[in-house]
Parts: C-alpha cells; sequence; structure tokens
C-alpha cells in the first residue's frame, strides 16, 4: 500500500474537485423541496461507485430517500468490508450566518487547517468523509491493491433517523453480509492525536405540546387568571433536571452503564483543555451533571436538551397576548443499554403527569435508536490501530463519542457484525453548523489511511 502517497499527490486536485461537485448538491433530507436534488446525489455517488472500481452499483429506492449500493467482489473465501456513509446533509440554516454559500463550496485556511478547508455544508458530515472511501477503493482497484472484497451502502437519510435504510437492511440480509463494518462519520481528537471512536449515543427525540385555552388571549384581561402555556412549559421542562443537573424522569437512569475507575481514569488519559474547550465556543464555564468531567458529560452519560422551543408573539415590538399553545422539541442522548423506546415512553408518562390542571399536554415521539460500543480487542479495532500507526505514527485513542448514528445498533442485531468507527473531523469542523468545513489535509490523510485498513484486515484474518 505504500504507493498510496503518490497516487495521492498524483490526483489530489481531481480529489478535491469531485468532492467540491457532490457538496454543489444540496441534498438535504429533511426539507421535501429538495427531493429531487437527493435523487441527484445518490446518482452521482454511483457514477463515482463505478468510476472507483466497483462491479455493480445500483440505486435502492425506498419509501423515502434511496440507498447507493456498491460492491466489488474479487474472491468469495476473502473477508468483506462493508462500509457506510450518508449522501444527506443537515439543512444550512441560518443562512445568515454563513461566511459563504453552503452549497458553493470554497476552500481557504483555518487556524487548525492552516493548509486549507473545504467550506460547505456535508463537507464533514458525510460527504467529505464517505468519499475517502470511494477514492480509497479507486486507488486499490486502480494499482491492483484491493486485498479482500468491497460493499458500499451509502444512505440519503441518516440526518432524519434512517427510517427506511431499517427496511432495506432487513430485505437485503444476505447481500449485506460481510466480515466487518466500516464508517467515517465521527471525529478525531486532533491531526496530532488519532483517535477511534468506541462508542455512540442513542437518541429519544420528542415534540411537545402544551395547550391552555381555545384562543390566543388578552395578557391583561385575563393574565394572571388562566394557565399560561409558555410558563408551564418552561417550568415543566426546568423541573426535568434537578440541582445537581440530574435528569428526574423516573426510571431513566435505570439501565446506564457505570464504568470503573479504571475504565474513567482511561478515559481521562485523552489529551483534553478544558481551557481550549472554553474558548474554542467561548464561555467562561462548563456545565453540567454534578461529579461528572466535561469529556465524560458527553459521551458516558446521558442528557436531556431542549432543541428549540416556540409559541406566542415573536414577531417586532410587543404584543400583549397570552398564547393557546406553546411547544419543544427534546432530544434525549442515552448510553448503551438505555432502551431508546423505553425512555421516550418514560419521558411521555412523566411529562403527562407533571402537567398541572389548565392545560393539556400531547407527547409526540420523532425518531430514535440505540447507543453503540465497539470492543478494542476485534479485528477490526486492531486493524483500524495498525492502520493509523502506520499513517499517523503514534496508536490511536479508543474514544466514546457524544454523537448518534442510529443504525449501527441495527447492523449488529440484524448483520451480526461489529463496526468500526474511523472518523477524521475535528469536532471545531463545525458539523451542522453555519461554515461546515473539512480539513483537505483530514480528507487526504483518510484516503490515505483506509487502504492500510484493508490490508491489515485481510492479513488478521488469515
Ligand atoms: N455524523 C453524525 C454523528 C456523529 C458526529 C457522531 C460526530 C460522532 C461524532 C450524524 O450524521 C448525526 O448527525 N447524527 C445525528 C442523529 C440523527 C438521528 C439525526 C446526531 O447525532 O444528532
Ligand atoms: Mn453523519
Ligand atoms: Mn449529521
Amino acid at each position: 500500500m505504500d504507493s498510496i502517497t503518490s497516487y495521492i499527490e498524483t490526483n489530489k486536485e481531481r480529489f478535491l474537485n469531485e468532492l467540491i461537485d457532490l457538496l454543489k448538491i444540496p441534498s438535504i433530507s429533511a426539507d421535501s423541496a429538495y427531493k429531487n436534488d437527493v435523487k441527484t446525489t445518490a446518482e452521482a455517488v454511483k457514477t463515482q461507485l463505478e468510476l472507483a472500481g466497483c462491479d455493480v452499483v445500483e440505486i435502492h429506492p425506498t419509501k423515502g430517500h434511496p440507498v447507493v449500493y456498491g460492491e466489488k467482489i474479487i474472491d468469495k473465501n476473502l473477508p468483506t468490508v462493508l462500509v457506510y456513509g450518508h449522501y444527506d446533509v443537515q439543512p444550512p440554516d441560518p443562512m445568515d450566518l454563513w461566511d459563504s454559500e453552503p452549497f458553493n463550496p470554497i476552500i481557504k485556511p483555518t487556524d487548525r487547517h492552516p493548509e486549507g478547508a473545504i467550506f460547505a455544508r456535508g463537507a464533514c458530515d458525510d460527504k467529505g468523509q464517505m468519499y475517502m472511501h470511494v477514492k480509497a477503493l479507486e486507488y486499490m482497484v486502480k494499482e491492483q491493491k484491493l486485498p479482500c472484497n468491497v460493499k458500499f451502502m451509502i444512505e440519503g437519510e441518516e440526518e432524519v433517523g434512517s427510517e427506511h435504510l431499517a427496511d432495506f437492511i432487513k430485505a437485503n440480509r444476505d447481500k449485506l453480509q460481510n466480515d466487518v463494518i466500516l464508517i467515517s462519520d465521527t471525529g478525531m481528537i486532533a491531526k496530532d492525536v488519532p483517535s477511534i471512536t468506541t462508542g455512540l449515543r442513542g437518541l429519544s427525540y420528542v415534540e411537545v405540546e402544551v395547550t391552555g385555552p381555545n384562543r390566543d388571549l388578552h395578557s391583561g384581561l385575563y393574565g394572571g387568571a388562566v394557565a399560561n402555556p409558555i410558563n408551564i412549559l418552561s417550568k415543566m421542562i426546568a423541573s426535568l433536571h434537578d440541582e445537581n443537573n440530574h435528569i428526574t424522569i423516573p426510571g431513566f437512569y435505570d439501565k446506564v452503564e457505570e464504568l470503573s475507575n479504571e475504565e474513567r481514569a482511561k478515559m481521562a488519559e485523552a489529551p483534553f483543555s478544558l481551557d481550549k474547550y472554553k474558548a474554542s465556543i467561548d464561555i467562561d464555564a462548563v456545565y453540567g451533571e454534578e461529579g461528572f468531567s466535561t469529556n465524560e458529560r458527553n459521551s458516558i452519560r446521558p442528557t436531556l436538551d431542549v432543541n428549540g422551543i416556540w409559541g406566542g408573539y415573536i414577531g417586532e415590538g410587543a404584543k400583549t397576548v397570552l398564547p393557546s399553545k406553546a411547544f419543544a422539541k427534546i432530544s434525549m442522548r442515552l448510553v448503551p443499554n438505555q432502551d431508546w423506546q423505553e425512555i421516550t415512553q418514560l419521558f411521555k408518562t412523566h411529562f403527562e403527569n407533571i402537567a398541572p390542571k389548565g392545560v393539556r399536554v400531547k407527547v409526540n415521539p420523532h425518531h430514535g435508536g440505540q447507543g453503540y460500543v465497539t470492543p478494542i480487542d476485534s479485528k477490526g479495532y486492531q486493524a483500524a490501530s495498525k492502520a493509523y500507526e502506520k499513517t499517523f505514527g503514534k496508536t490511536p485513542i479508543p474514544q466514546r463519542s457524544g454523537g448518534s448514528i442510529p443504525i449501527v445498533s441495527l447492523f449488529e442485531q440484524e448483520l451480526k457484525s461489529k463496526t468500526i468507527l474511523m472518523g477524521f473531523g475535528l469536532d471545531s469542523d463545525a458539523i451542522h453548523s453555519p461554515n461546515e468545513h473539512f480539513g483537505v489535509w483530514n480528507y487526504l490523510k483518510g484516503i490515505e489511511t483506509i487502504p492500510w485498513f484493508y490490508k491489515y484486515f485481510t492479513e488478521l484474518n488469515n
């Protein structure tokens, strides 16, 4: 695989331009106005997989957005790597906070990426990281280095909960059979501190609606005598955490795995600067559950956060109104063993219970998924670790992430194989935020590292 570096040197302009072309298509899965763009993106991914050397590439329509499937099978007796990624992106809002157009990619340097970063929605999450795998395949096929079989499953609904991918997987278990699943849709600690993600949090996402009077009322004539849904909703939300920032929903922590002191000590060895963390997001203090460090709070502990809250008058000036309704979107990040459907039910029961007389409460579950932990003694992890050692000159640190890729636990359940999360993004890459970007260095480093994974994984399976 040593020729990968010269292959990248020769082809890097094209690798960048091909990614830029993909980033120009606004594949926003959440917004039905972009349904056609999502489809066009699937077709572009298909073309690239064909050009990279897949023998078979198919677009599978679903009830939602299509799944792109590709494969190159060289020998049935060799191991098979299944690459998963997503070509859909988050909505770019709020638009006015972007310094450049979200779907008109530009490359410019940043503090962390002096060699340049590609700014566009999806640059890091996940078009850029997914393309690293396509380009790595191209190299292995063109230079006759592919040591095993490879399958690709690139979906268009990750950012909206992968609802229809689950059906696709259940209907295609044989086709998707593999020895390891490889994903680049997470991050690493720093450019000089490689890490492998060993855990993802689960998710339960609900929307709540509090209804008071049957219409908006004059806040002078009725104020003080009628329950105000916004006041009530705020109180109810505030009561979901106690003074130690523990979540108060009965049963919420019942299945949370407590890590041993050794494991916690090991976690604390990962390089981390609280001052830099605070400075990077411009806060003067961190905040969270009593008794846990920042890195524990955002990885091994469950959370409950309001993602949006609205109701009443929010236009210009003042309008004296006592609103009829108030709403909030609430997400709970879960840790492995917590069942998302059970937690959703616990939330619903509790939230309905704490509603005072005078209002009606509705809880509408959105989507969710289980958390995931991957062992570090598997062949897949060992192969990934060796690959990073080769290209970074350092052993990667295993690290649990706070983010979620809910479909990963279903992979294990349906396909019975472990997932390896080789992420090359940085926390500062602003995924889901304005000015999302992906370092050119990170993109190329991913392309360089991935072929080594294939080599070592195949060797370890011999
Ligand atoms: N790629 C992210 C998840 C991620 C990012 C995990 C960084 C670890 C590190 C994925 O696209 C994502 O955004 N997932 C959603 C969940 C989904 C159901 C909308 C999330 O974590 O909010
Ligand atoms: Mn992603
Ligand atoms: Mn995402």
